[in-house]
């Protein structure tokens, strides 16, 4: 961006998109405190924009748009609203995670669900003897700020063996966890407990731990890691996951600015490496992940000596 007149023409689209953004959220919604004339002309700007088009029963979500609703419409409406409440949130000074309604951290925790489906596809083969441990009868996966449990409780759907225990310091969040595996029926599969991970003291019990860097203050990491190691199986797997920072364009600009609204931790792959080294985890590396996919590295706890 050279000219005046592209940074004009920038900033005006921003500010259009971002009204955009709101008009979505509220086609898609049924805010009751938005007044029928305003939801009117939300959806009115979404027809013009070729988002929604009319039909005999009033506009309606054009077919690709309802394409990328995938029938979850109230998931991507949260989502979207969040991606315009985060923002306005750091504008005024809050706390940005949690400040948020309840609607928009079950829709953030929803987003990871997709997660270890992914894992067991496309990662777990690549992680020696991993399959075999979190198959074993009474295998236990550890999961650091487990916020609402989708992600846990998609790991219990995803390994029928395994058992889960989340830890969060987020009292609310684990109130809807409470609700959410409830739901799932898997409330006796996941332990739920108010624990910061850096006061994390058990040894030799878990398969696998997850640890995301980018939602986890830095001192907090840097004492979980060791931690976290200790707490492993023989054998068992680490995983950290730190955002990606090189990308081209604005994308690692935009990880480093979320991160640090979301007081977590930014890690280039080298330095995630040395953190699950220095901890006495061995076979450190970073496996490719897919566009989307936070990056990933992974340690594995020494076997036993015999
Ligand atoms: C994005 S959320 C995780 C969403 C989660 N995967 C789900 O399914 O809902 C990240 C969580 O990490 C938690 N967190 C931050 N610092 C923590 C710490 N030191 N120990 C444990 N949890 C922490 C936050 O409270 C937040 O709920």
């Amino acid at each position: 961006m050279e000219t005046a007149d592209e940074v004009r023409a920038h900033l005006d689209a921003l500010r259009e998109a971002a009204w955009e953004l709101a008009a979505l959220v509220l086609a898609l919604e049924d805010r009751t405190e938005v007044s029928p004339d305003a939801r009117r002309a939300a959806v009115d700007l979404l027809v013009t924009r070729g988002l929604f088009v009319a039909s005999d029963d009033g506009p309606r979500p054009s077919a690709a748009l309802d394409e990328v609703l995938g029938g979850r419409a109230p998931m991507v409406a949260a989502q979207t609203a969040a991606a315009i409440t985060q923002p306005a949130g750091l504008v005024a000074g809050a706390d940005v995670w949690t400040r948020q309604d309840d609607e928009a951290i079950l829709a953030q925790g929803r987003a990871s669900a997709q997660a270890p489906m992914m894992f067991k596809a496309f990662v777990l083969p690549s992680l020696e003897g991993l399959a075999e441990l979190l198959d074993a009868p009474g295998a236990a996966m550890l999961d650091v700020g487990v916020g609402v449990a989708a992600m846990a409780v998609a790991y219990c759907e995803t390994f029928p063996n395994l058992r889960v225990v989340g830890l969060d310091v987020f009292p609310r969040a684990l109130e809807l966890a409470a609700r959410v595996i409830d739901e799932a029926g898997v409330a006796d599969r996941v332990e739920l407990r108010l624990q910061d991970v850096a006061a994390l003291d058990e040894r030799g019990v878990y398969a696998l731990g997850w640890l995301p860097a980018p939602f986890i203050p830095r001192p907090a990491l840097e004492a979980a890691v060791p931690r976290m190691a200790a707490a492993l199986v023989p054998g068992g797997w680490l995983m950290l996951a730190h955002g990606r920072l090189d990308e081209p364009g604005i994308a690692p600009a935009l990880t480093r600015l979320q991160t640090a609204v979301f007081g977590g931790t930014t890690l280039e792959a080298a330095e995630a490496q040395a953190l699950l080294s220095d901890a006495g985890l061995v076979q450190v590396f970073s496996p490719p992940s897919p566009p989307g996919a936070p990056a990933l590295a992974f340690g594995r706890a020494p076997q036993a000596s015999s």
